[in-house]
């Protein structure tokens, strides 16, 4: 700044440049430097803020990824509860349905497959505290609450009172019991297989309550309403989940002797 005669410098505004931003850029200098220095302040704090949350969102998730229960370990621990091979046919004819219903949903297939897998791990050894059981044993191997509370409710009004309230037991909770049926009416056939199924074979079988008694169809048909799916609907995506593991659950078109 110009220096003024009478000593007029400290109001250059009035008499030399009048200007606003001159005026401002003066007068509202130290103002506008703790304003900038806080913002400085703020905005590092911020980010230092935003970088805090990143990395515990990236924890998280690293540690949920490594809790998530892998097919491989699932099966560990059903196979050191249960030694029957049609039971582990049936587990498998499950986790194909979930896959299948998992996949049609968008949702995590992996997740909802292990959850079907696991699903009568207490019934082999405890047939008469089934699905109680379930929740001492997979809390002990470390399962996650969501699983477990799953896998209790597939059992719902049946052998205990956990009600089967997300997508995934809703589907696990209608799939059980029809995966049976199916199996059934499989076996009957020539070719021994679901790959050959129609929905009309299985539908006829349905409808004759002598035919597999112990499949209770009202189960079925309580889950379909829980999914808000029709019948029809429910079997054919659950035969072709059994389809994507035929070999397995001894349904394949030529199965092992
Ligand atoms: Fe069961
Ligand atoms: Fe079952």
């Amino acid at each position: 700044m110009q220096k003024l005669k009478g000593g007029l410098s400290r109001f250059p505004i009035f008499l030399h440049n009048p200007s606003p931003p001159y005026f401002f850029d003066r007068i509202l200098s130290v103002p506008k430097a703790l304003a900038v220095a806080a913002g400085a302040v703020l905005l590092l704090a911020g980010r230092r803020r935003v970088i805090y949350n990143l990395n515990e969102i990236t924890l998280r998730e690293t540690k949920k990824m490594a809790q998530q229960l892998t097919r491989e370990r699932a099966s560990e621990i059903w196979h050191s509860y249960n030694s029957d091979e049609a039971l582990w046919r049936h587990a498998q004819a499950v986790e194909g349905a979930m896959r299948r219903f998992a996949a049609r949903y968008g949702e995590d297939v992996e997740k909802w497959g292990v959850v079907g897998l696991l699903h009568d791990v207490d019934y082999e050894k405890w047939p008469q505290e089934h699905c109680k059981k379930a929740r001492e044993l997979l809390a002990a191997e470390g399962v996650d609450e969501e699983l477990i509370h799953a896998v209790m409710s597939h059992g719902w009004g049946i052998c205990c009172d956990v009600e089967p309230v997300s997508l995934m037991e809703k589907v696990l909770f209608t799939v059980d019991e029809l995966t049976g049926l199916i199996n059934a009416v499989a076996i009957m056939r020539p070719s021994k297989s679901v790959m050959d199924l129609e929905l009309k074979s299985v539908k006829k079988k349905y409808k004759d309550k002598r035919f597999a008694a112990g499949v209770d169809r009202s189960t079925i048909e309580k889950g379909c309403g829980l999914l808000g799916l029709p019948l029809d609907e429910v079997i054919t995506e659950t035969v072709a989940g059994m389809r994507e593991c035929a070999d397995a659950i001894g349904l394949g078109m030529h199965p092992a002797e």
